[in-house]
């Protein structure tokens, strides 16, 4: 919920400037340095100044204010410049990190490039109160049909920050691969992780690069809902370990892109205790709140085993303390209390989805005819999949998440949007870049402006204005002829 005032004069950041923080002792006072140094290493390339971080002077200014959470939520802030300086303040760290955000956006595009630009470098006057109207703005990145290194997962998560992001989706196990090692079931990862789609190496995370991920996207105020996909997309599990198959065989490695052919064994009971050791095992690596166990697609599962199956799964995750997601097929088994059902259809008028929200069962939207941004923009795209339509950029942008279901689902029962990036045909950050820029762009929009902000005639007009600021940031984006690129 922005509401700029604009007016005054600018703030020029020149070599003169640092960056004030509240003292080490305050509460909360390591995290706004930690922001700190952010904005300064953001910033420090392209000017070549200083910034120096410190308590006591400081024409840039991050202050923790509690008293403002009435006023502008755990995750807002206020932003105001002038001829003295700029202030950020916020009730939390995360609003500190967001008001950062949109610092870089009212600065010159070129303060993105990570070599020396000339300035001047003005910060125009003004008063920003700014808010999300949605609590999970999500992308998710699929490792597992294409492997991405900690590196490239890394890039990404700091693209996704500029946009005020707060979520991480890794889609981490499918039938081309199984992407986290977990110690009781070491082959998962050793021989569920050795291939991909097409055939080639593969990889996965050790425990250790899966911790450097969640600290990093914590770093950027993003949380990781690490998914492991259940019953089906589970044919690197079921090539990794022969008992899990009901008739005791392991199938070979999958490097093809079909789906709904793998299902674990409902009926055995060693896939409870594999579920159990897994989720565990997942459990322990995740701060945040969620697991999410995937769900879609379970062609080959019989359907009343499809539902005995989630309700245990989802007890389990509920035993180690875990919050479920699940993609919407879940709205056809039983949601427990709490679960979050991720909606991937096309129409937002499936019923048993209308029902489990108007239940209580909360929604993350990705329509995937609207936010899959693995669909080509046109049918020339040369990469990405096409089942859900041609994706250009106004179709992505042009709906509104508050209204989107049918059904009288209310506005109350979205928690928020996500922008899922399947990879079948990705397998480079230079693929990741050009298919979620500029469609991340618009969710991310969709996940934090009021209604009453949002439209296509005003947003491609901003989304113009991101053109150059990704060309300095290196991205190559698609130039969509429905936006006037600056
Ligand atoms: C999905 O696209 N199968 C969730």
């Amino acid at each position: 919920t922005a509401a700029v005032a604009p007016g005054g004069s600018p703030y020029e950041i020149t070599a003169e400037t640092g960056i004030r923080v509240p003292p080490v002792g305050a509460a909360a006072g390591v995290a706004a340095r930690t922001t700190a140094a952010y904005l300064a290493a953001v910033l420090r390339p392209a000017t070549g100044f200083e910034l120096p971080v410190d308590s006591r002077s400081g024409d840039v200014e991050l202050r923790l204010r509690p008293g403002l959470k009435k006023a502008v939520g755990p995750e807002g802030y206020e932003l105001t410049s002038g001829g003295d300086g700029v202030v950020i303040s916020a009730a939390r760290p995360a609003g500190l990190f967001h008001g950062v955000q949109t610092l870089r956006q009212l600065l010159p595009p070129q303060v993105e490039a990570d070599t020396p630009q000339d300035g001047p470098w003005p910060v125009a006057g003004g008063r920003i109160t700014d808010e999300p109207r949605f609590a999970y703005r999500s992308a998710m990145l699929d490792v597992a049909r294409h492997f991405f290194t900690v590196e490239q997962v890394k890039r990404y998560v700091d693209q996704l920050a500029l946009y005020k992001y707060n979520t991480l989706h890794l889609h981490l196990t499918d039938d081309q691969g199984w992407r986290l090692a977990i110690d009781s079931w070491p082959n998962l990862a050793e021989y569920g992780g050795s291939t991909q789609v097409g055939g080639g190496p593969g990889g996965y995370y050790t425990k250790d690069d899966y911790r450097e991920i969640v600290a990093y996207a914590a770093s950027r105020h993003m949380t990781v809902v690490p998914e492991v996909d259940m019953p089906g997309h589970t044919n690197a599990a079921l090539a990794s370990y022969a008992e899990l198959n009901c008739d005791g065989v392991a199938p070979p490695l999958y490097t093809g892109t079909s789906v709904g052919f793998s299902s674990l064994c409902v009926p055995k009971e060693v896939t409870y205790d594999f579920v159990d050791d897994v989720v565990r095992e997942l459990a322990e690596l995740t701060p945040g709140p969620y697991i999410h166990i995937g769900g879609d697609e379970a062609h080959s599962t019989p359907h009343d085993e499809y539902v005995a199956f989630m309700e245990r799964a989802q007890a389990i995750v509920g035993a180690y303390g875990k919050t479920v997601v699940g993609w919407h097929q879940l709205a056809g088994a039983h949601p427990v209390e709490g679960a979050v059902a991720q909606y991937w259809g096309t129409t937002g008028g499936e019923q048993e989805v209308i029902d489990a929200a108007k239940a209580g069962t909360p929604l993350v939207l990705s329509p995937a005819n609207r936010t899959y941004l693995d669909m080509k923009y046109h049918e020339g795209t040369p990469l990405g999949l096409s089942w859900a339509g041609y994706v250009e950029v106004r179709q992505s942008y042009d709906w509104d998440p508050g209204a989107y279901m049918r059904g009288g689902v209310p506005e109350s029962a979205i928690l928020g949007v996500e922008a899922p990036l399947w990879s079948e045909t990705i397998s480079t950050s230079d693929h990741i870049e050009f298919m979620a820029f500029p469609r991340a762009a618009g969710a991310a929009e969709l996940g934090w402006s009021p209604a009453a902000k949002l439209g296509w005639d005003g947003y491609r007009d901003r989304l113009a204005a991101q053109g150059p600021r990704w060309e300095a940031m290196g991205i190559d984006f698609y130039r969509s002829t429905q936006v006037p690129w600056d």
